[in-house]
């Protein structure tokens, strides 16, 4: 980061949101350097307070004049509201950092992994930078190192999402629902279509006309991009289980040249940004308790996969708030400053 920067003018779309706070505690907590920070929202949201250790604002609604005096904007309302309010702010002078999909898949637009892909950045100073799905950028964090070490061919992954990723709404539907059984009563669904307490749902986002879903697509079309490799197939199911909070996934990765346990280990401890915790004789293996707030991703259960040639077996862990979306597009920020184009 650069320290002679100090006077950045920053806003935050969706600050009353799951990951909007997530945003205001780790720009704070990363010394990002802010001379002023702007927190938008809907129009429901304006006059409302929002505070973090000490400091209080006062929501403002996103709009494209609020663009008119920021540096740098992060989106994290929805697709739509990226899609309407993000080139409003490029069109007066604003770099926007945006977590929805609107943007992803645009070839003009990078979608970034600092740790994987940070050098796409680093020549020309962008408009719009995307942030990639949660599940996608964990699963990365555990794929990637490996993929230097072996060259990824193909992997089929499972995840267990967790309802944060879902928002606010559902991390207060999974509480509320959680107490109401435990207390003999009902609790209707209204974020999810099922009872997501004490119950899973083979679902995430919508379903396509194939029978996967957006959420499982972004998989592999977010992962071609990212890891730039336009050949790579991933077959993805994408499980929504009651967890606050953290993303876990069952990988099976398929490599070109063969494959060695001690040498994933290796890999996985050299890239930053991931941690190994694999040790399965004393039960260590990462979980998403221990990942929640955290801003390495755990890697574990690395094994060779009894199934695929040159294949390994993984499990993956992380926080999908931090990695998944706040700390990840503070990390492209960050990224941003360091090259010089704020
Ligand atoms: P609001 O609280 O005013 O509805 P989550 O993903 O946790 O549900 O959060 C969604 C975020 O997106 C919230 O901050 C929400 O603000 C914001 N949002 C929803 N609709 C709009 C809108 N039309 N314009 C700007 N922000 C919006």
């Amino acid at each position: 980061m650069n320290p002679s920067v100090n006077n950045l003018k920053v806003g935050i779309v969706g600050a009353t949101g799951a990951v909007g706070q997530e945003l205001i505690r780790l720009l704070h907590e990363r010394k990002f350097p802010l001379q002023e920070l702007v927190l938008l929202a809907s129009a429901r949201s304006v006059g409302k307070k929002v505070s973090w250790e000490g400091k209080t604002w006062i929501i403002d609604e996103a709009k494209p004049e609020a663009f008119d005096d920021l540096d740098l904007a992060i989106f994290s309302a929805s697709g739509s509201i990226s899609s309407k309010l993000a080139p409003e702010a490029v069109n007066r002078g604003c770099i926007v950092v945006d977590n929805s999909s609107a943007f992803r898949m645009d070839p003009k637009v990078p979608l970034v992994v600092p740790e994987i892909n940070a050098h796409v950045l680093r020549n020309e100073k962008p408009g719009i930078v995307a942030n990639p799905n949660c599940s996608t950028a964990v699963a990365l964090m555990g794929l990637f190192p490996l993929h230097q070490a072996f060259g990824l061919k193909r992997f089929f992954v499972s995840t267990y999402q967790a309802v944060s990723g879902t928002g606010a709404a559902a991390i207060r539907e999974l509480e509320a629902q959680t107490r109401a059984l435990m207390a003999g009563e009902d609790y209707a669904p209204e974020v999810y279509p099922y009872q997501i307490a004490f119950n899973l749902l083979p679902h995430v986002d919508s379903f396509l006309d194939d029978g996967y879903t957006r959420e499982e697509m972004k998989m592999l079309n977010e992962g071609r991009k990212i890891l730039e490799h336009p050949s790579l197939e991933v077959s993805c199911t994408c499980v929504r289980v009651p967890v606050l909070r953290a993303h876990s996934m069952s990988i099976n990765a398929e490599f070109d040249s063969p494959v060695s346990v001690s040498i994933a280990r290796e890999a996985i401890e050299g890239f930053s940004g991931s941690e190994l915790k694999d040790d399965p004789s004393n039960l260590v293996y990462p979980m998403p308790i221990d990942y929640s707030e955290k801003v390495s991703c755990g890697i574990g259960r690395i094994r060779k996969d009894t199934a695929l040639n040159n294949g390994l077996a993984l499990w993956v862990v992380g926080d999908q708030l931090w990695k998944g979306a706040a700390l990840n597009a503070v990390q492209i920020s960050e990224v941003l400053l360091e090259y010089g184009h704020l």
